[in-house]
């Protein structure tokens, strides 16, 4: 069964978490639909992780569109939501209807998400309005990173704490219908989780959110550089690849690859009355 908006919300109502991945290609996301993961973003973290730009700032709607589409045609029935990138949405409700539409009608996305809170409910407002479903994300929303200044826990605070409450009704009173919380205090994610009927998805935010979410470079471990305090790794596939691509560059040198089961045949006869 397709998951859908209500779908997703009957999960939160029936104490069922969601699972989110991030996913940025085709058969990534086979791989993740058929083990069934609820739902796929593509984030705009692909800047980071598959553009290796330094920040998502740099990210434009044509790179969203192309990964997004990419990853939309391994799906069959896994609920898609794709990022919003920055200055697609921030300089008008118009602007944000456009882009969402894009995201929707050439990326094939279900959900649209954009980072903030009061500041762009007239955006949420107007992209709903346009019948898209909309997932908003507070508390560490890395495309205002040079306003805040760095990667860190958000919400620390009580006036902190209080916006972000305050932030989380407003979104969903403007419309939104799943909220991303990242980097925040697990015990500010659990209480804004029982305040609020759409269901909230945590990264950095506790086990008390309705679902997780994670960058699935982080969590199979294939980026080690740098490991946030919030990332488990489920696997070590970084190291699974080196070693794969060393044994493959030994075996050219060897001889060992190709074998004889990787190579054509051509009729000794007909190869000894070639002239060379
Ligand atoms: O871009 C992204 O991957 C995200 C998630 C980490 C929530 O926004
Ligand atoms: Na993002």
């Amino acid at each position: 069964m397709k998951n859908t908006v209500s779908t997703l919300l009957k999960q939160k109502q029936e104490g069922k978490k969601i699972s989110m991945l991030t996913c940025y290609d085709y058969s990534t996301a086979k791989l993740m639909e058929e083990v069934g993961v609820n739902t796929i973003l593509v984030g705009d973290s692909l800047g980071n992780t598959m553009l290796g730009y330094e920040d998502t700032i740099q990210v434009t709607m044509e790179d969203m569109i192309h990964h997004c589409a990419a990853v939309s045609r391994g799906l069959k029935n896994t609920f898609l939501v794709c990022d919003m990138p920055f200055m697609s949405y921030q300089t008008s409700p118009y602007d944000a209807v456009v882009n969402a539409g894009r995201l929707m009608k050439e990326g094939h996305a279900n959900m649209v998400k954009l980072e903030g809170g009061k500041e762009v409910c007239p955006q949420i407002e107007a992209i709903v309005k346009a019948s898209i479903p909309v997932c908003a994300h507070l508390g560490l929303t890395p495309q205002s990173i040079n306003a805040l200044g760095g990667y860190k826990v958000q919400g620390k605070t009580e006036s902190d704490a209080q916006k972000l409450i305050d932030d989380a009704k407003a979104v969903q009173e403007a419309g939104a219908s799943m909220l991303v919380l990242e980097c925040v205090p697990a015990d500010l994610a659990a209480k804004i989780t029982k305040t609020l009927h759409i269901p909230t998805i945590g990264i950095g935010a506790g086990n008390q959110c309705d679902g997780q979410v994670l960058v699935y470079q982080d969590m199979l471990g294939m980026f080690t550089d740098y490991v946030p305090k919030f990332v488990k790794q489920f696997a070590g596939v970084g190291e699974t690849m080196k070693k794969a691509f060393k044994e493959y560059m030994e075996e050219i040198q060897s001889g060992a690859f190709p074998a004889e089961e990787h190579s054509y045949k051509i009729d000794d006869e007909v190869i000894e009355r070639l002239y060379f």
